[in-house]
């Protein structure tokens, strides 16, 4: 049986990923790119500057801007984000997600976030489940953002859980290749044509009971 479940959060624990691309998009028109929710796909699971570096390439600016202001527009686009997730609320929480938690600490399957983004505490806080983690990694701590295996290793490691002994939740292709480059068992959220047919996916996290995570685990992946 898995010993910890290693939750992204942006996309699987609540909508954020929306409030993600709301932001880049906005900045992006400011300096003239226009970038949709097919592009947005190349920046779920991915860090804030690795993401405007994709959208730099894409609008073929990645040359234009100095060291200082490629600082200032991810700092722009994080305090725009900020400003949006101000509202979040326990009610933002994904269908499903707070009775897995509840139902993972019943078993003591240890729960640890193994999200990239900066503001995954302030986030947790928001929502009042700070208290089911026992683990937060640090994505300012991780040597290489997803798609790097670093921050579900680094998850694992908080809540003293060997990483083959792992379930990682996951919206994101990137977050994805991830979880199956630490070797921990990838369930994804969402399509199978982004997020791969090899491996369990949920088009809901109503989906994401403790009944189908074990199946998934004694199934090993397959279904
Ligand atoms: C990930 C999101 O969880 O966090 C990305 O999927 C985001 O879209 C990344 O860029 C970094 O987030 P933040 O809040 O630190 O800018
Ligand atoms: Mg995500």
């Amino acid at each position: 049986m898995f010993k910890a479940v290693l939750f992204d959060l942006d996309g699987v624990i609540t909508d954020t990923a929306n409030y993600h691309f709301l932001a880049w998009e906005k900045l992006a028109r400011r300096i003239g790119i226009v970038i949709d929710r097919t592009f947005n796909e190349q920046l779920k699971g991915v860090s804030r500057e690795e993401s405007l570096r994709r959208i730099l390439k894409y609008g073929g600016l990645e040359t234009t801007f100095t060291t200082d202001e490629f600082a200032q527009m991810a700092a722009d686009k994080n305090k725009n984000y900020v400003e949006m997730i101000q509202a979040v609320s326990p009610q933002d929480v994904y269908p499903g997600i707070l009775s897995l938690l509840k139902a993972l600490r019943r078993h003591d399957i240890k729960i640890a976030l193994a999200s990239a983004s900066k503001n995954g505490p302030f986030l947790l806080e928001k929502m009042a489940l700070t208290q089911y983690f026992d683990a937060i990694a640090d994505p300012a701590k991780v040597a290489e953002s997803k798609p790097a295996p670093d921050i579900f290793l680094a998850a694992a490691a908080g809540v003293n859980v060997a990483i083959q002994e792992t379930i990682g939740i996951e919206d994101a292709a990137a977050g994805i290749a991830a979880i199956k480059a630490a070797h921990a068992l990838p369930i994804g959220v969402g399509d199978a044509d982004i997020l791969g047919a090899d491996i369990a996916i949920v088009s809901n996290t109503r989906e994401l009971t403790l009944d189908f995570l074990t199946e998934v685990w004694e199934n090993n992946i397959n279904i």
